[in-house]
């Protein structure tokens, strides 16, 4: 087939603006140190990884919505760590968050064609945007404050007219921040807009216990959840959102019809990573080093990298606000991959995002070659 594409051009990849990068970073002995990506590197306990394995689920389709057991084991996990009890009714299955993420301005706009914008963070995850630029719709970035949190004061209430949703995002990707989710919930049922609470970070959440917008009652918000993170499950695709009565029940069954399916034996894997608190415990600890470590790392030449309060992603600013020379700079001398923070917006220009997804012994050798170690 030949001809020009008439409507929407997928922009290039962020991270694959950083492919120039690489041959720098990886001409180091001991090769690149990729903490660019938010991908957990970290193993997945063993049981869950036998509970994939052993499911017997291969055979027939399973629940679009997630099988019984699956929102019963996830709806356990709200509750314990959470401290909000949601019935199994009111929480479905997705297939990791980012696919419910992009999808969902688009659905929202099959329940309301009278609506077409998607607020969102101006420092954070692009998949909020990319949704709205996927449904054909107008993606506008909410200012955040030196904090990291959404100004809600400063939505153009001509903006708040045409909203299918507000995301919000605690703790937040790429700043580490936390945000306020009662004024988040409260803002959205006084203007009749859908919050859409992205807490997919809520284990790493280091000062004190970690937040939902559930606690704030359950109506015209929805919480979304995944394994990625928590269990170092990102291959495996799991997560869910919960909450609000309708919207969940509209948006299962449309995803329904649509055919999205966590797999059976994943649904399996999940119950078993949703029932079990000790290896999170164990990634938290590990996360926690890292942080510290790759922050005097950092410190040590001269970049200041306060530790964030949720997350493991330290946000740091650029000396001179040189965000693509402190990342260049750390690859070629450190053989370290970050990224430079305009890949989270406008707004994030002058910082850098360092995930601290690689092992002790890794960050040690961008310690070396830094000369700081
Ligand atoms: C803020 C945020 N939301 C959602 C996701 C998507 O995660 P997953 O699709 O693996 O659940 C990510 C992944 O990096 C993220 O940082």
């Amino acid at each position: 087939m030949s001809g020009t594409t008439q409507g929407f051009v997928p922009p290039p990849y962020p991270y694959d603006r950083l492919d120039s990068l690489k041959p720098a970073a990886q001409a180091h002995e001991g090769g690149a140190v990729d903490l660019s990506i938010g991908t957990p590197c970290d193993a997945p306990p063993s049981f869950v990884v036998d509970a994939l394995a052993s499911s017997v689920a291969e055979r027939g389709y399973p629940a679009s919505i997630g099988s019984a057991a699956y929102r019963e084991a996830a709806s356990a996990w709200v509750e314990r760590r959470l401290g909000v009890q949601v019935p199994p009714a009111q929480l479905a299955a997705c297939i990791g968050t980012k696919e419910l993420v992009a999808g969902m301005p688009h659905w929202l706009r099959l329940r309301d064609p009278s609506r077409d914008t998607v607020l969102y963070p101006a420092i954070s995850y692009p998949s909020y945007a990319m949704g709205a630029e996927l449904a054909g719709g107008r993606a506008v970035p909410v200012p955040v404050t030196a904090d990291g949190r959404s100004d809600l004061t400063a939505i153009d209430p001509a903006d708040a007219e045409r909203a299918l949703c507000l995301w919000i995002n605690s703790p937040g990707n790429p700043t580490g921040h936390l945000d306020d989710l009662g004024a988040a919930a409260a803002w959205g049922r006084s203007h009749g807009v859908p919050v859409l609470s992205d807490e997919c970070y809520v284990e790493f959440s280091w000062e004190g216990p970690g937040a939902t917008i559930l606690e704030h009652g359950l109506d015209g918000v929805l919480a979304v959840h995944s394994l990625s993170k928590r269990s170092n499950l990102a291959g495996v695709r799991a997560g869910f959102y919960a909450g609000d009565p309708d919207l969940v029940a509209y948006l299962s069954e449309v995803r329904k019809h649509a055919g999205f399916m966590v797999p059976g034996p994943v649904q399996a894997a999940a119950i078993a990573a949703w029932s079990d608190q000790g290896h999170v415990e164990l990634q938290r600890a590990r996360y926690q080093r890292r942080l510290e470590r790759m922050a005097a790392i950092l410190g040590a030449i001269g970049v200041d990298a306060p530790m964030p309060s949720g997350g493991f992603y330290l946000w740091a600013s650029a000396p001179e606000g040189d965000a693509w020379g402190l990342v260049r700079r750390l690859a070629e001398e450190g053989g370290a991959l970050v990224s430079p923070g305009e890949f989270y917006g406008p707004d994030g220009e002058g910082f850098i995002r360092v995930a601290v997804v690689q092992p002790d012994d890794r960050l040690e050798l961008i310690a070396q070659r830094l000369g700081v170690a």
